[in-house]
Formats: structure tokens, C-alpha cells, sequence
């Protein structure tokens, strides 16, 4: 089973949608296969991977208010193991239209129950709310990514999020985990950023990433041309400050990645031999990835 992250921060511009996208490219690009789920009616997501929101028809919108699947809506990106579900400014309406559906907050958790088999990874771009299309991301999501500013009032507003993950745990998700607490628009020459870094890890400790990421202008400039940043400019920091998160948040969820074992692997000596090993050369295939039958269990 593929793991479900929703990346979220009722604050505004603090760097969601930059590390939705880059995160999910270079996960994809170490060639794990990665859905992009955006659920933000800006569809500053579906844009910065070449999307035109404006012309999409098949929407998270349409998924949400149950008139297609979720696999209906699945497009291909430049990335071979990258696919995204678009976003549209329909999206607005949907938390109204939800209001008198039953689980309204289990739709999206519902309408992932399939798609989750086929991906690695799942990667969630909220909107800057904690509204019911927030709710539904971390309904659905094994985990949630706290991107922070390095800035003034970085912690402000983190204790309403942190009570929201609270109450999604004791009544809706009791699985959801916080994958960590992520320095975005770190500028090393201020001391404000280190101070700022410094003040994070004293409140959540061991659960700030040691990955930072830096401000960093072609970060800013690759959703102007549609691409993740690894296919704007691979040299740039933010780009191997995103390899360096994807390659953190692999190291951390090696459970999540190993297929379950077979029945008859499962008997060898008590030993979890990998069902469709995943080694350098196996990954190589995309067919071969996308198809782990232990994990379709
Ligand atoms: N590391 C960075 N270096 C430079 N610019 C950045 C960086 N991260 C994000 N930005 C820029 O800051 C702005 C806000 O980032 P982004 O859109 O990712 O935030 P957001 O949290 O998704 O915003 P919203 O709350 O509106 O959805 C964007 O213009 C983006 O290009
Ligand atoms: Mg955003």
C-alpha cells in the first residue's frame, strides 16, 4: 500500500504547494510512482506541473462530489512516474456541495481506497484552511507534512493545526501520523532564519526534518514554466534540497516500501523476503514497480 501524505498549514504561502510538487517529482524521479493530489481550489499544483487548471475537466472537484473516480481524473505528467490529479476553481463550491453527504469527511479517503495500491507514494497540496477539503486530505493521508517558514511568527497559527490533527485522530483518522515539520524559505545570511529553525526544533524536537529547505529564486520561477524544479534547473539548491527530503522521507518509511512478503516467502524461515525485490535494476521498470502483488493485499 502506497503511503498517503497530505501536506498542510492553515497559514498561507508558506510553501505547501512548492514542496507538494518537488517533493512528489523527486520521489518520482528516484522512480517510485507518485500521485499528486491537488485539493486546492488555487490550483497553484496542478499549474506548476504543466496543467492548464482552466481547461480541465476531470477535476478533484468532479471526484468529490462523486460524479467520477478518482482514476478518471488520474493525468500523465513530463515524469514517468509522476501522474496528478488536477484541481479546478469549481473546487470552491464543492465544501458547500458536501455539506449534506454522508462521511463527508471519508470522501476522499473513500475515492482513494483503489488508487492507493498502485503508488508508493501519495502526496496531498491543501488549501490554506482547515475546512472540510483539509479534513478530507488528512481523513485520507498516513501522515501529514508541516511546512513552516523560516520567518517571523513561524509557530503562529501551528497549535490550531496541531488541535485539528488531534481531533482527526480521535475521530476520524487514529492512524495519522505527523511525518515531520519541514524549514521552508530558509536564507542562511539571516540570523531571523537560524533563530527561527532554532525555535521550531526546541517545540517539536526530533519531528523537524533535518532536510531544510533554502529560498532559493529558481524554486519560484519553475511553476512559471510549468515544471517541478529537477526539470527547470537540476543544479539549483532547491532542487537537491528536495532530492534530499525525498531521499529522508524514503529512508523513514522503508515499512511502507518493502512489498509484504509472499505466503511462500513468509515461510522461509520466518525470514520477510521482498515479493518483487526492489532492487536498482527492478526499478528500472516501471511495469515491475507498479505492480507489487504482495502489496495489493
Ligand atoms: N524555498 C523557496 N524559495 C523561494 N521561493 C519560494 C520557496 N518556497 C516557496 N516559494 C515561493 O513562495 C510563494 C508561496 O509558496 P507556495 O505557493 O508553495 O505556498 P503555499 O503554502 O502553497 O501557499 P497557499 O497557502 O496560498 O497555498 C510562491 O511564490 C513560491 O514560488
Ligand atoms: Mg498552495
Amino acid at each position: 500500500m502506497g503511503k498517503v501524505i497530505a501536506i498542510a498549514n492553515q497559514k498561507g504561502g508558506v510553501g505547501k504547494t512548492t514542496t507538494a510538487i518537488n517533493l512528489a517529482a523527486s520521489l518520482a524521479a528516484i522512480e517510485h510512482p507518485t500521485l499528486l493530489i491537488d485539493i486546492d481550489p488555487q490550483a497553484n499544483c496542478s499549474s506548476g506541473v504543466g496543467i492548464n487548471p482552466r481547461t480541465v475537466q476531470k477535476s478533484t472537484y468532479e471526484v468529490l462530489i462523486g460524479d467520477i473516480s478518482l482514476e478518471e481524473a488520474i493525468q500523465p505528467t513530463e515524469l514517468p512516474f509522476l501522474e496528478v490529479v488536477p484541481s479546478h476553481i469549481n473546487l470552491v463550491g464543492a465544501e458547500i456541495e458536501m455539506i449534506d453527504v454522508m462521511e463527508r469527511e471519508r470522501i476522499l479517503a473513500n475515492a482513494l481506497r483503489r488508487a492507493r495500491r498502485k503508488y508508493d507514494f501519495i502526496i496531498i497540496d491543501c488549501p490554506p484552511s482547515l475546512g472540510l477539503l483539509t479534513l478530507n486530505a488528512l481523513t485520507a493521508a498516513n501522515s501529514v507534512l508541516i511546512p513552516v517558514q523560516a520567518e517571523y511568527f513561524a509557530l503562529e497559527g501551528l497549535g490550531q493545526l496541531l488541535n485539528t490533527i488531534k481531533i482527526v485522530r480521535q475521530h476520524l483518522n487514529p492512524e495519522l501520523e505527523i511525518e515531520g515539520v519541514l524549514l521552508t524559505m530558509f536564507d542562511t545570511r539571516l540570523r531571523l532564519s537560524n533563530q527561527v529553525a532554532e525555535e521550531v526544533r526546541r517545540y517539536f524536537g526530533d519531528r523537524v526534518f533535518r532536510t531544510i529547505v533554502q529560498r532559493n529564486v529558481r524554486l519560484s520561477e519553475a511553476p512559471s514554466f510549468g515544471r517541478p524544479v529537477l526539470l527547470y534547473d537540476i543544479t539549483s539548491i532547491g532542487a537537491r534540497n528536495y532530492m534530499a527530503l525525498a531521499r529522508e522521507i524514503i529512508q523513514n518509511n522503508q515499512r511502507f516500501l518493502l512489498p509484504e512478503p509472499t505466503t511462500e516467502a513468509a515461510s522461509t524461515n520466518g525470514l520477510s523476503i521482498p515479493a518483487s525485490g526492489r532492487s536498482p535494476s527492478a526499478s528500472s521498470d516501471a511495469t515491475s514497480l507498479r505492480q507489487h502483488p504482495g502489496r495489493d493485499a
